[in-house]
């Protein structure tokens, strides 16, 4: 296989590698492909399928580091705990027997590497009747309380902490409460939250009325709530904290491919997957930054890639176990899959295409276009072949398919690491810097070594000088239009960031995990201003990260110890 550099190494050997019974790491990278591509190929078997040569190709796949699959796959295909998915939603209704259900429903996931979201817009508000005891409720808030706690005890198997979404509808009375709930320092710090806003809301906001707060118990109308301070207090809270997000319950909903199985209320921990209660859905990134000849895309082998991966993600469908039979139940019914990229901006600077840019945007349209094309493609021949979903019938999808969904665009926390690219479809945060992850990761941008090698501006010195500065366009050294090619994280504006994220979402089936960074210096009002133009470019979710607005990020920065 390719040689790995020494971040990969490091994060493979403390968190993926197996090890024996005295915690010995007992297998090597290319073992660890081995095993996950001989297992995910096991699967062509039950359908007259050519093991060997999938294996072959799943292996030359991952080794060449042009496609990986999410975390949990890496970690348990081949094991005892063959849980290959990252993304699940569980319900939660308004009985202490559903709660402390989903809670243990939870607990299993997470401990299988599975990152869990819930609604929690069921629950009756604090301080409403409890018929039983006669008592009061606690309210979704507080329950969240105990979701988090045991969050906290539960480290996805010693390798990784869990991750949750927690959602409320702005129509729930306590919405003030889950809105500002993470105020003040260290609250839900196993949770990221999303306020889910729907046409009601909006027309309300429109029209600068207020809207009425709903007890989901009784159907009852108990208050109003005026939107522009809702989502005020959200904008608030989300410049000191980072959360809440909001969701876009209408445009999500709108591309719900399975309406009759119900409706989207939730999403995955880093809301790149809209869910049904019990659902899952099993992620994997082409690598993007391995797909171009070092000045323009290969789209042929781009299209390889992307039937191979849908091939593989569906094979981690049919292979994986899953802790909760009612998962096992769903996601056999839709077979969602979620491929997505990394190394995006990576193929911008060999296209010599600038991150912030016009046609930064209309290239990410062109190529996600050309990827979901490809990925439903893949995904009617895999139906000729095995069937289509079994619930495709009364779907949305007017021609057999094998997947209600193929693509998302995932975080790629870690598995962006182990193949040496930028992130996702983020800017790079900069050219050279330690990650605080893992004791410490020595991260350095090889494209930008190697250009500036060739334009002789490359120095030692230079180097230590840029380690750990968050942007590079004030030095003097570096010519202009290099600069322009490793724009940061923090160079891009968050129009910049906003664009990208719908360029992709037009043509991805699920959604778009993507953080829009605001400089420490931006207001509450910067923060608001993100929101709403938001909802006016069509995304289904957002999430807007102020520099410094709270020293430890749930998800995205990748939240190992
Ligand atoms: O890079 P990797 O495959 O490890 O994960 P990612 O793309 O950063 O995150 C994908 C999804 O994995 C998240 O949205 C979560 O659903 C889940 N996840 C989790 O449960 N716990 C974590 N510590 C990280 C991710």
């Amino acid at each position: 296989m390719d040689s790995l550099d020494s971040v990969a190494e490091t994060v493979l050997r403390r968190r993926y590698l197996r090890r024996d019974e005295n915690g010995n790491v007992v297998e090597t990278p290319a073992g660890m492909f081995r095993r996950v591509a001989e297992t995910l190929a096991q699967a062509e078997g039950r359908f007259d399928g050519d093991v060997e040569a999938t294996g072959r190709t799943f292996y030359e796949a991952m080794t060449a580091l042009e496609f990986l699959p999410n975390s949990p796959t890496l970690m348990n295909a081949g094991t005892e705990l063959e849980q290959l998915a990252a993304c699940f939603v569980l319900p939660v209704e308004d009985s202490l027997e559903s709660i402390f259900t989903a809670l243990k429903q939870a607990a299993l996931v997470h401990q299988s590497g599975g990152g869990t979201g819930f609604s929690f817009s069921n629950l009756r508000p604090e301080g409403d009747v409890v018929k039983k005891t006669g008592g009061v409720a606690s309210g979704p808030v507080s329950f969240m309380r105990i979701f988090d706690a045991a969050t906290e005890q539960i480290k996805q198997g010693g390798r990784r902490r869990g991750a949750n979404m927690g959602v409320l509808d702005a129509s729930h009375p306590d919405v003030e409460m889950f809105v500002t709930a993470k105020e003040g320092t260290g609250a839900f710090r196993n949770f990221n939250l999303s306020v889910a806003t729907d046409a009601m809301f909006w027309e309300a906001y429109d029209a600068g009325e207020p809207y009425d707060l709903v007890n989901p118990r009784t159907d009852e109308v108990v208050g109003q709530a005026d939107p522009d301070d809702v989502l005020d207090l959200a904008a608030e809270t989300a410049w000191e904290t980072g959360d809440p997000g909001l969701l876009f319950l209408d445009t999500i909903n709108e591309h719900n491919p399975t309406p009759q199985l119900g409706r989207l209320e939730a999403t995955n921990p880093c809301g790149e997957v809209p869910l049904l209660p019990y659902e899952a859905c099993v992620l994997g990134s082409i690598n993007l930054a391995r797909h171009t000849d070092g000045e323009a895309v290969d789209w042929d082998k781009l299209r390889e890639t992307v039937h191979m991966g849908v091939r593989f993600l569906d094979n981690a469908i049919v292979l994986s176990d899953f802790p909760v039979s009612e998962i096992e139940e769903m996601m056999t019914a839709t077979r969602k899959l979620g491929l997505g990229v990394m190394g995006f901006h990576d193929m911008l600077v060999d296209l010599r295409i600038p991150y912030y840019s016009r046609e930064a945007v209309e290239f990410a349209g062109e190529l996600m276009s050309f990827i979901h094309d490809e990925s439903w493609a893949a995904s009617r021949q895999l139906a000729d072949e095995r069937g289509p979903f079994p619930a495709w019938e009364d779907s949305t999808r007017a021609e057999p398919m094998r997947n209600a969904t193929t693509t998302t665009i995932a975080p790629t926390g870690t598995i962006s690491l182990i193949a040496g690219c930028s992130a996702s479809i983020e800017p790079i945060y900069n050219v050279a810097y330690t990650k605080q992850v893992m004791g410490g990761l020595e991260i350095v941008n090889d494209r930008f070594v190697d250009l500036a090698k060739e334009r002789g501006f490359y120095a030692e010195e230079l180097m230590a000088e840029l380690h750990d500065r968050t942007s590079i366009q004030n030095v003097e050294e570096i010519p202009d239009d290099v600069k322009q090619l490793f724009h940061t994280a923090h160079d891009v504006p968050a129009d910049g960031h906003l664009r990208v994220q719908a360029a992709f979402q037009e043509h991805v089936d699920n959604a778009v995990s993507k953080t829009v960074n605001l400089p420490r210096s931006a207001s509450v009002e910067d923060v608001k201003d993100v929101f709403l133009t938001a909802r006016e470019f069509g995304v289904k979710g957002i999430t807007v990260f102020r520099s410094g607005a709270r020293s430890e990020q749930v998800l995205g920065e990748t939240p190992l110890q």
